[in-house]
């Protein structure tokens, strides 16, 4: 019997791929050099997902601006999308101008673990990959069919994910674009029993970030 190989995990080479989108032919790899969301919805034309792309097109500058592009994915039909984005455009004024990716099969879906190898249909999750330049996962999210996503929160895990790594510090709980961000902690004894605080060896601010 054949093994699915496992879902990618953070810190792993996101799988590539080529398909077909809602602007043409579209491949991960060519995203090399920008951030990327990846990202699933169960279903076109269902109350949620709607709202999500109606926020997600008026904050596509703000995720442009961090050097991010989106790519939506769902196993409805190229076809199902472009009445949908009408529907959208028409209703709520905006224009989804970003790739919705058709995977009426699952492949991709299943090749990132948005699906289990043995779902018969992708209506379950909402999945979000958070791909760096290099093409590496950074982070992941998955929320369920009945709560949407929150674009403030996508857009301040972009913040920190290019915080942490231009400053090779931490991001503490909370923490927003300005705040500053933590040490990173050593690995030395006698750093830790010279330490005029019981926690200045390991919880240390760093300066404010940009
Ligand atoms: C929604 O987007 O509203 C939705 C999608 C799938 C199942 C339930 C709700």
């Amino acid at each position: 019997m054949d093994h699915p190989a496992p879902p990618p995990r953070i810190g792993d080479l996101a799988p590539d791929f080529e398909a077909r989108s809602t602007i043409g032919p579209v491949r991960l790899s060519a995203h090399r050099g920008r951030w990327l969301v990846l990202f699933s919805h169960p279903a076109d034309f269902t109350p949620v997902c709607t709202t999500e792309f109606v926020a997600l097109a008026r904050e596509a500058p703000a995720f442009a601006q961090r050097g991010c592009d989106l790519m939506a994915l769902s196993v409805d039909s190229l076809f199902a999308h472009f009445a949908w984005l009408r529907m959208i455009r028409d209703r709520f004024g905006v224009e989804v101008r970003f790739p919705i990716i058709e995977d009426p099969t699952m492949v991709i879906a299943r090749a990132f673990g948005m699906v289990c190898a043995a779902d018969r249909d992708s209506g379950a999750v909402r999945s979000s990959f958070f791909i760096d330049p290099h093409g590496v996962i950074r982070a992941m999210t998955c929320y369920p069919a009945n709560l949407g996503r929150s674009i403030p929160e996508m857009l301040r895990m972009l913040d920190g994910l290019r915080a942490v790594d231009a400053q090779g510090a931490l991001a503490p709980a909370n923490w927003q674009p300005g705040d500053p961000l933590l040490e990173a902690p050593g690995h030395d004894l006698d750093a830790v029993f010279d330490a005029e605080e019981a926690t200045a060896w390991f919880l240390r601010q760093t300066g404010p970030s940009a």
